[in-house]
């Protein structure tokens, strides 16, 4: 069985937190793509509603969980970068909060739920829960793939008895999916990543990041994925729901180059250089999704007030070739030659 049921090999990544709109999910799904629907960030409640959009649309989806992360963070390291970033918010008028918050990002409610309600596709993000969630997952009649950013995951995934990997290169915008946040994300061709991993496993794959046209997808499909997800491509798609603020990031020539840090949420992710990236990339402690939930409101205030420069600017390497076209046209254009 394929992995995605779309006439291309192509995907629109689940793009948390506004990108991955149901328009986008409509225009790519209309130009033979296949879609992903992000459950990150939101209540089971507003997850269920999106779920059941998803199914009334009537065309094949993924869904997409962030898998719950262990641990918490030191109290003491937590105030320490609150007091480096308090004036950030404090030029927003925002006030930050004084406690560590720990969630799980309601993972019991949206696996019970896909339970009841299967998705043809989950995938997972941020390592691997229990072989049990997996298994029910899978035996309600979900395809379960895991992302993956190391051949070491891949074998670790296909032991948990997922049914296919996403292979995401360390060129991906936004968040890595490492099991490990505080492994150094070194740069690698995904190509490179994909190929270590087809070694590895038969289990099929789907490639991400750094996408930046029709060449990039030939690439990672000769390296050996089924299909290629793409996510920054599609960021100022007319369809997707980028703030402004963002959207205007990508277009801006001001900025120069991306960089992974985990600054704005505790766990590694690729963005623009921005100066809130600059100013507090070293002092970060890691910890998601408690600097996740410090550092929400200061950057959602800076989307409203269209400030780049206290925003997480998520993009991939191949941000300089998105562009605010239909994203239908935008997926077409990716097929050339597929
Ligand atoms: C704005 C944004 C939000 C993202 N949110 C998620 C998410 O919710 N879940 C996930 O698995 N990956 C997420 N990703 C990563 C994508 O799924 C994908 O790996 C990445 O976009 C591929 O690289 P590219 O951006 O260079 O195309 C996000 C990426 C971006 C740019």
């Amino acid at each position: 069985m394929p992995l995605l049921d779309s006439a291309l090999p192509l995907a629109a990544a689940p793009m948390a937190g506004g990108p991955s709109s149901p328009e986008l999910a409509a225009a790519v799904t209309d130009a033979g793509a296949f879609a992903f629907v992000p459950a990150g960030y939101l209540s089971a409640e507003a997850f269920a509603s999106d779920l059941a959009a998803a199914h009334g649309a009537g065309r094949p989806f993924g869904v997409n969980l962030f898998v719950p992360q262990p641990g918490a963070i030191d109290p003491t390291a937590y105030a320490a970068y609150a007091d480096a970033i308090r004036a950030e918010a404090d030029v927003l008028g925002v006030d930050l909060p004084a406690r560590p918050r720990h969630d799980d990002d309601a993972w019991r409610a949206k696996v019970d739920l896909l339970v009841r309600d299967p998705a043809p596709v989950v995938s997972l993000t941020f390592g691997l829960p229990d072989r049990a969630d997996i298994a029910a997952l899978r035996s309600a009649g979900s395809r379960v793939l895991a992302t993956v950013t190391t051949p070491e995951e891949a074998r670790a995934a296909e032991e948990a008895g997922v049914d296919g990997l996403v292979v995401q290169g360390p060129a991906a915008g936004g968040h890595s999916g490492t099991f490990d946040p505080r492994r150094a994300i070194a740069d690698r061709p995904t190509a490179d990543v994909v190929r270590a991993v087809t070694g590895l496993t038969r289990l099929p794959l789907l490639a991400a990041g750094g996408v930046d046209g029709p060449g990039a997808v030939r690439e990672l499909l000769a390296a050996g994925a089924e299909a290629v997800a793409v996510g920054t491509l599609l960021l100022r798609a007319v369809e997707a729901g980028t703030s402004t603020t963002h959207r205007d990031a990508l277009a801006d020539p001001a900025f120069t180059e991306t960089v992974v840090t985990h600054c704005f949420t505790g766990r590694p992710a690729r963005a623009l250089r921005n100066a809130f990236a600059e100013r507090h990339h070293a002092a970060a402690p890691y910890g998601y999704p408690e600097l996740h939930h410090l550092t929400r409101d200061l950057r959602r205030a800076a989307a409203r007030a269209g400030d780049p420069h206290r925003l997480h600017l998520w993009a991939g390497t191949g941000w300089r070739s998105a562009e605010a076209r239909p994203a239908g046209e935008i997926v077409r254009a990716l097929a050339a030659g597929v």
